[in-house]
């Protein structure tokens, strides 16, 4: 199935590694103009190279979600050099691996702040300028938000209120036009994520062996997803959370692995 985006917006926050980053160089291969924005300086100037390289128009800027003034700062100068959005991806994320009893209150909230409150950020100051009708919005989740997961308390508790955001933005931009849905992506190779949660070659295996497809999900899988949900192709789908995990999920809740309890000295 090939699908274009030629000359249409596509604005990915967090979009400057891992995933995010995977989705915004698929749109711009496909012939998006693409804003990306993360905290880091040099991640976004390295982002902003690569998918500069696809010849459409790319840019960038530095900011970080928790701070609200910032993100209305970066869609309205967005909006000023690519126009309307049709394509809003919100992914910026943080995750440690830690027990409840080993996460301060300011942990808990470094992880809600970034991920829920973020995201409220994200879609509030990107409302203005999203095209209207046809606009697709779509929230990077996680299945922490269905499936309790030790060890994930704060993840688990911040990527149910994204996917409570979708839904009910869904419900709200409905009469304008916009679909807002949220994908879930399993386990995916070479990402900060993973590096986090399954931090042995041990650990990895056995996550992949705990997928019913019995491998690790790749950035492209995602991308691909992405693309599909922003497309014609998905124009009566809004307000769903879409697994792309490879049937993870539907092991449902687990307890951890005897290597991550070793590591973890629990
Ligand atoms: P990643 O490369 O660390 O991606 C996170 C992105 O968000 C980076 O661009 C990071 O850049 C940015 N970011 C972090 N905190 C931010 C903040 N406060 N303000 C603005 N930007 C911020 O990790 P990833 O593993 O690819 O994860 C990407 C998304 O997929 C996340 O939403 C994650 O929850 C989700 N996910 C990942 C997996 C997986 O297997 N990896 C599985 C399920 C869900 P800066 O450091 O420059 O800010
Ligand atoms: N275990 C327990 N607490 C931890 C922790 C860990 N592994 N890592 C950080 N924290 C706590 C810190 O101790 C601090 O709490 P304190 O002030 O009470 O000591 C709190 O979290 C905030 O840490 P800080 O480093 O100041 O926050 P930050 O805003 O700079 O970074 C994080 C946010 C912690 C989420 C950081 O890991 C991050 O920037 N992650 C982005 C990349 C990422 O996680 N990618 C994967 C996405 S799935």
């Amino acid at each position: 199935m090939k699908i274009s985006f030629e000359d249409k917006t596509v604005v990915v926050i967090g979009g400057t590694s891992g995933i995010n980053l995977g989705i915004a160089e698929k749109f711009a291969e496909s012939g998006a103009k693409l804003s990306v924005a993360s905290r880091s300086d040099d991640k976004v100037k390295n982002a902003v190279e690569v998918l500069s390289k696809y010849k459409n128009k790319a840019i960038g800027f530095a900011g970080d979600v928790r701070d609200y003034s910032k993100v209305e700062d970066i869609l309205k100068k967005t909006y000023e050099s690519l126009g309307e959005i049709d394509v809003l991806v919100s992914g910026a994320a943080g995750n440690f691996p830690a027990p409840a009893n080993g996460i301060s209150s300011n942990g808990f909230k470094a992880v809600i702040d970034i991920d829920l409150v973020g995201t409220f950020h994200v879609m509030r100051s990107a409302y203005p300028y999203l095209k209207k009708p046809g606009a697709s919005v779509i929230n990077i989740s996680a299945p922490q938000a269905y499936v309790p997961i030790e060890l994930q308390v704060h993840v688990c508790a911040a990527k149910s209120g994204v996917d409570m955001i979708t839904k009910v933005l869904a419900m709200e931009w409905g009469e304008d036009g916009i679909r807002v849905n949220s994908i879930s992506p399993g386990p995916i190779a070479d990402t900060e994520g993973m590096k986090r949660l399954a931090p042995t070659e041990e650990i990895l295996k056995a996550t992949a062996e705990s997928v019913p497809l019995k491998r690790i999900g790749t950035k492209s899988d995602i991308a691909k997803t992405a693309m599909f949900l922003s497309s014609e192709h998905a124009s009566y789908i809004s307000g769903t959370v879409v697994p792309v995990d490879g049937g993870w999920a539907l092991g449902g809740a687990s307890s951890l692995s005897a290597e991550m309890k070793k590591l973890f000295q629990l």
